[in-house]
């Protein structure tokens, strides 16, 4: 099984590229089946949420082009099957995002019910309730949703809690739905907002995507597009809390600075300086950390996805820190990894309270999931010592060439399979 093996100590220096929204990215791919034209995708990921979708598409006969590492050409006119297998769900959740697309185009959809995750229950009721809304018959047996109608007619939906996942199923199934849809509630991520423009590019009429209120005129049909995917939010986020907590001075790339706005005011707060250009953040940690209070909030709140690298480094800060959960009611799991690894966080419930102490010690440890995995390889990057990190498949879900990224900004960080492999690693890094 492959590791991370990390020796921490080097400030992070220098610049990095920001690569396309993974989850943007999801959402985008699973909607390019909703024409028989073909679509060409700018700046997808090469991570492996993104792959095994494709190959989930692949299966139901959709023809996937790539082009080159980051363009992908999709072209669903001989869908075959409206089946997606249970092996897809199983590895990524976010096969269920051909539920809407399926229903969407062809009024009928058959999927793997998603399980729960690592980081809590993750219930679909949203999802089901916005289909029905639209007039389709869901139910669920043998563990498939299946979901049909004749047709679609637009039509009011609430939403009970702001859902990404809800919000962009409803709006696929509602794009080619006859007359108009209202969902109230919606969630407001810049990803939802980059399906709204993706599906808009394809001849769909949603207007209000970035707001609480969606509005999508149904269309007969959609068309061709070519369309370039925004950068990521939390991979930017995340190389910014690697600046800040290995005291470094790190410029993210190719990012749109408004989409990071709660996570640069924090670094601000806990004592980091940062430079913003049109398409870059600088952040520059010379001083030690400060203290801070967070609560993860739906955007444009301080996001979930980046709730394990701020506790990290609140860990290192001077004072107690007190970060609040409050999208997933499992997301501490990794709080006894950094507990191993020196961290003083005492967790209750929804709210970790953490005592920041000087250092974090080298430690073998195993990623519980993709955020946390990647806070963990932060903290060792700060962390006096080597630290090993299993099960990196997590990590790799969504972020690409992570530690070829962190090692051009001087961090010492390979990946290793063998007992071997890491005496060698230590030897090169004394
Ligand atoms: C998306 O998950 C992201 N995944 C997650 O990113 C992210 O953490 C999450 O949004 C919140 O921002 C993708 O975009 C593929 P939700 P999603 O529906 O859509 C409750 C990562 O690390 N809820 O917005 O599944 C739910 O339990 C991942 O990249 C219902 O009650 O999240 C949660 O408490 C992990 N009923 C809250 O809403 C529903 O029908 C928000 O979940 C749906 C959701």
């Amino acid at each position: 099984m492959e590791q991370y093996a990390i020796k921490g100590g080097n400030p992070l220096v220098g610049e990095v590229e920001i690569g396309g929204a993974k989850n943007a990215a999801l959402a985008i791919l699973a909607a390019a089946v909703m024409t028989d034209e073909t679509v060409l995708i700018e700046n997808v990921p090469d991570v492996r949420d993104t792959n095994v979708l494709l190959q989930a598409m692949e299966s139901v006969g959709v023809i996937v082009t790539k082009i080159d590492r980051h363009t992908i050409k999709v072209n669903a006119a001989q869908v075959h099957d409206l089946i997606i297998e249970d092996d897809y769900i199983k590895k990524i959740r976010a096969s269920y995002y051909l539920i809407g697309a399926l229903l969407g185009k062809y009024r009928k959809a058959e999927v793997a019910l998603p399980g729960g995750c690592n980081i809590g229950l993750r219930p679909i009721d949203q999802h089901i309730k916005g289909f029905r809304a639209l007039g389709a018959n869901v139910r669920i047996e043998h563990g498939l949703i299946i979901t049909e109608t004749d047709k679609l007619i637009g039509s009011h939906v609430y939403m009970d809690v702001v859902s990404v996942g809800a919000t962009i199923n409803v709006m696929m199934a509602a794009v080619m739905a006859e007359g108009q849809t209202t969902v109230e509630n919606a969630a407001k991520e810049p990803h939802v907002v980059d399906l709204a423009n993706f599906l808009n590019s394809m001849g769909a009429n949603i207007k209000g995507a970035g707001t609480d209120v969606i509005k999508i005129k149904g269309v007969p049909r959609l068309h061709g597009t070519e369309y370039t995917i925004i950068p990521d939010q939390i991979e930017a986020g995340t190389f910014m809390f690697a600046a800040a907590v290995t005291k470094g001075d790190v410029t993210v790339k190719n990012v749109i600075p408004k989409h990071l706005e709660s996570i640069s005011a924090k670094l601000l707060e806990i004592g980091c300086e940062l430079e913003e250009s049109d398409d870059a953040v600088r952040v520059v940690a010379s001083k030690p950390l400060g203290h801070t209070h967070v609560k993860t909030l739906p955007y444009p709140g301080f996001p979930t996805d980046m709730q394990p690298q701020i506790t990290v480094a609140l860990g290192l800060s001077g004072g107690t820190s007190i970060v609040t959960e409050s999208i997933f009611e499992n997301r501490f799991k990794y709080v006894d990894e950094l507990t191993r690894m020196g961290a003083n966080i005492k967790v209750e419930s929804n709210t970790a309270i953490i005592d920041g102490v000087e250092k974090y010690t080298g430690a073998s440890i195993s990623a519980p999931d993709l955020r946390a995995g990647a806070a963990l390889v932060i903290a060792a990057l700060a962390a006096e010592g080597t630290t090993t990190i299993d099960d990196i498949q997590y990590i790799e879900r969504g972020y690409e060439d992570f530690d070829l990224k962190l090692q051009s900004l001087g961090a010492q960080i390979e990946k290793i399979s063998t007992e071997r492999e890491l005496q060698k690693f230590k030897l090169r890094v004394v």
